[in-house]
């Protein structure tokens, strides 16, 4: 039985860095995802990512994100705070995509 929760263990901790990232399924939840909140004071069911800053903010030279890892952390950030469901290697997928698209940092995956 132990030995069996330690294999498991051990498969877990093997499985993460093998998950490949894919840019191409990032641009696809980029793209569909419809949020389901108040906005501006009316109820939405269309929200997306880019109803509250527009692929130019991303792009702004005096943006915070600065490395590949904050970049993860702020679709993290927005993912946790709208309810967006993502999975972390979905959140994952959508910083490559974000990255290979907008911010460019030559490091694409820890
Ligand atoms: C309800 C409004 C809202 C929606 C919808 C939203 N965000 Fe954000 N997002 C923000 C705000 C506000 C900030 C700025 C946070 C800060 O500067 O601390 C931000 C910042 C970001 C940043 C960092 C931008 C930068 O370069 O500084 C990323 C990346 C991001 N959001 C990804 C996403 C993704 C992906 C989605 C779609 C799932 C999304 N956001 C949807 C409000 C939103």
């Amino acid at each position: 039985m132990k030995n069996a929760v330690l294999a498991a263990t051990a498969l877990m901790l093997m499985a993460g860095p093998l998950l490949a990232v894919d840019a191409d399924s990032g641009k696809e939840l980029y793209d569909d995802v419809q949020i389901e909140r108040d906005y501006q004071g009316e109820h939405r069911t269309d929200i997306s990512c880019e109803t509250c800053h527009d692929t130019a903010f991303y792009e702004r030279s005096d943006r915070k994100v600065t490395t590949y890892a904050k970049l993860e952390a702020q679709v993290e950030g927005c993912n946790t705070n709208l309810d967006v469901g993502w999975f972390p290697e979905d959140v994952a997928d959508v910083a490559a995509y974000m990255n290979r698209e907008y911010y460019k940092f030559a490091k694409s995956a820890e």
